[in-house]
């Protein structure tokens, strides 16, 4: 072949591109002047590295504080994820059940990474460090954590996001308004000496309260249990990953996190302090809160033993 002569496979590529472009009404060797003169991507702008590795500000020369940071973050780098899956679950037309399946082992994969590395933050940091610059940061705390709120909500319906003691009375269909007034995290965030809501949750709800109602209202008919009796009551391997994917969520991630709770704030009671005066030691353990996404999947026995340590690690 000539070598001035173009590719018949390059010209059949070039025409199919016209086409591409004529539907739009657009030129297609306008496009191909801006290919000409653009840059090579390179991985560091695709990646928006810089940007990435600037978004790390300590308050407090304490190294550790660093990790703290960082490890936050990538905790809500996997929320994200796992938002992202549930977003293609509920916008999907027609669902079939090897997608729904597909998307739920990854979401489980990301709280799996998750439970298994919070050895970061259980055994990754000198104490003292973290009970010194914790006292920066009051009164920030993981519990503003929105995304992970929104996992919550998207998950399941907001009647099993209620505070425990009025979850039996709240009937699925009790206005969605009168349930988000009686999410557990509301009355979990009090103030040990008065019982009044904390200053962490005052500032969360007045920025955050319009978004959950709003995730609320868009997912009361396409959350992951109304698509699960929707369209796939009785399939167990459905049903073998919901239970896994509740697990996870509600008991072995929070003892995970309970552990370093234990670890940093557990044995001077001044401690407290550093938590903003909640009273962690009976609002974090899930035998407490009881939340579960899936409650008809769980047998009386099984629910009444949640959140105990041994039922956690037979389902892990
Ligand atoms: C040394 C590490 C950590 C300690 C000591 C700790 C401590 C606590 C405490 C005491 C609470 C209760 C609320 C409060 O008093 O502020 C809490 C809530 C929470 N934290 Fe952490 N935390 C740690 C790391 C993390 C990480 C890495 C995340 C990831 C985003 C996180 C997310 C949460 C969430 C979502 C809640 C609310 C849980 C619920 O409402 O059931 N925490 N944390």
């Amino acid at each position: 072949m000539d070598k001035s002569s173009l590719d018949p496979a390059l010209i059949e590529q070039l025409k199919k591109l016209q086409q591409k472009y004529a539907v739009m009404g657009q030129d297609l060797s306008s496009y191909l002047d801006g290919l000409l003169y653009s840059d090579y991507l390179t991985y560091w702008d695709y990646i928006h590295l810089d940007t990435l590795l600037s978004l790390q500000n300590p308050k407090t020369q304490f190294p550790d504080e660093k990790v703290f940071i960082l490890y936050h973050q990538i905790t809500e780098l996997y929320f994200n994820l796992i938002l992202w899956e549930i977003e293609q679950i509920a916008e999907k037309e027609g669902i079939e059940e090897p997608f729904f399946i597909a998307r739920l082992d990854r979401i489980i994969r990301y709280f799996q990474l998750l439970e298994n590395s919070f050895s970061v933050m259980v055994e990754g940091m000198e104490k003292d460090q973290f009970l010194k610059f914790r006292m920066s940061l009051l009164p920030a705390s993981g519990f503003q954590s929105a995304q992970y709120r929104l996992i919550e909500i998207c998950c399941t319906d907001m009647v099993n996001l209620v505070h425990v003691e009025f979850r039996e009375s709240m009937m699925e269909y009790s206005d969605i308004e009168q349930q988000v007034s009686h999410l557990y995290w509301r009355s979990g965030a009090t103030e040990l000496a008065s019982g009044k809501k904390t200053l962490t949750l005052q500032q969360f709800e007045e920025k955050y309260m319009k978004t959950f109602m709003d995730t609320g209202m868009k997912y009361r008919t396409k959350n992951l249990r109304k698509i699960y009796h929707e369209n796939f009551p009785t399939s167990p391997e459905v049903i073998k990953r919901l239970r896994e994917l509740d697990m996870l969520s509600n008991v072995l991630w929070p003892l995970a996190h309970l552990r370093s709770a234990g670890r940093y704030l557990h044995r001077d009671p001044d401690d407290i302090k550093a938590t903003g005066g909640t009273n962690w030691q009976k609002y974090l353990p899930p035998r407490f809160q009881r939340i579960m996404f899936y409650p008809e999947l769980w047998s009386a026995q099984e629910k009444e033993e949640w959140g105990k340590a041994a039922v956690a690690k037979a389902f892990s």
